[in-house]
């Protein structure tokens, strides 16, 4: 998921107290009733949801179902020609069913024997310290809806496919858990809310939209990338730039399309050495001096 004020739709509660998602006009469910009915359902699960508990069911519908079963079909083939290795050892341990959505309770069953993270229920947004922070401790938020079906190949909002497919895959690579951890540490050590932003945009270009060279060609790392089967056609083709945390920090974004600057890590190592040593020891005053590198 990601955690920017702009990002998740906002979650208000109606004169009867009902929880109510304000989707926005450009969201592509905007005018389905169903479909509103459905996030206000699943968003209230969430709301409910005390720590500690099991994570509450969301009782797919066989529509809901079968978007899964179509992007998840499609991201398999695209996986196989443009994932990493680390990505793709993940996926085979974790073994995601294809023909359903599987509850956030399932994927924390099979991914915490692997290595160790479990998943938390995310109504909306959920402030970038806590989001970040918790997976210092191996918990990653996740939302539970599912986009909407007459746009499979990409959404705007991140959705449980993103969630699930993106992130748990590469959360049973003990590598890729490792980094998200330490910037779950990062998160939790820099004071400043500029060094927290710089923390979150190097999360973005890496864990949400790395790509890594392998056998001389950029594949795909991030889970941005990697659950969108539109996106993932597009990659290659982007403006992809060194590995480099100032220019990384110093580089803006549009969360509504596909990513056009990429930065491409020459190794698992290379990646290892660079961001996970940033996350593990920065602070405020070392994040200060990156940014005035530019
Ligand atoms: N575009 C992604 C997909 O279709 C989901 C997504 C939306 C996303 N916004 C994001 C992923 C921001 C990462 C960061 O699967
Ligand atoms: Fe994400």
């Amino acid at each position: 998921m990601f955690e920017e004020a702009t990002y998740l739709a906002p979650i208000a509660q109606d004169a009867d107290g009902e929880v109510v998602v304000q989707l926005s006009r450009s969201h592509p469910g905007f005018a389905d009733p169903d479909y509103r009915a459905r996030r206000n359902a699943i968003a209230a699960l969430a709301t409910a949801y005390v720590p500690g508990d099991p994570i509450p069911a969301a009782e797919y519908t066989p529509a809901e179902h079968e978007v899964w079963r179509i992007v998840s079909g499609e991201l398999d083939i695209k996986h196989r020609k443009y994932a990493v290795r680390a990505y793709l050892d993940g996926k085979e341990r974790l073994g995601l069913p294809g023909d359903r959505v599987p509850q956030l309770e399932e994927v924390s069953a099979w991914l915490e024997p692997l290595t160790g993270f479990r998943y938390l229920p995310a109504a909306g947004l959920v402030p970038l310290r806590d989001f970040y922070g918790t997976l210092a401790d191996s918990r990653f938020h996740s939302t539970q809806y599912i986009r909407h079906h007459t746009v499979p190949l990409y959404t705007p909002e991140p959705d449980v496919v993103h969630e699930v497919i993106g992130h748990a895959n590469a959360l049973a690579n003990e590598r890729f858990a490792a980094l998200y951890r330490l910037a779950g540490g990062a998160a939790r050590r820099v004071e400043s809310a500029e060094a927290l932003e710089f923390v979150s945009k190097i999360f973005w270009f890496t864990m949400e939209f790395g790509v890594m060279a392998e056998d001389g060609e950029p594949k795909a790392y991030g889970a941005g990338i990697l659950s969108s089967y539109g996106e993932i056609e597009e990659f290659r083709g982007m403006d992809i730039r060194p590995l480099d945390l100032a220019a990384m920090g110093a580089t803006t974004y549009d969360i509504t399309k596909y990513q056009d600057v990429l930065f491409l890590a020459e190794s698992m190592d290379q990646l290892e050495d660079v961001v996970g040593g940033f996350w593990a020891s920065c602070d405020d005053d070392s994040i200060a001096a990156l940014a005035a590198r530019r």
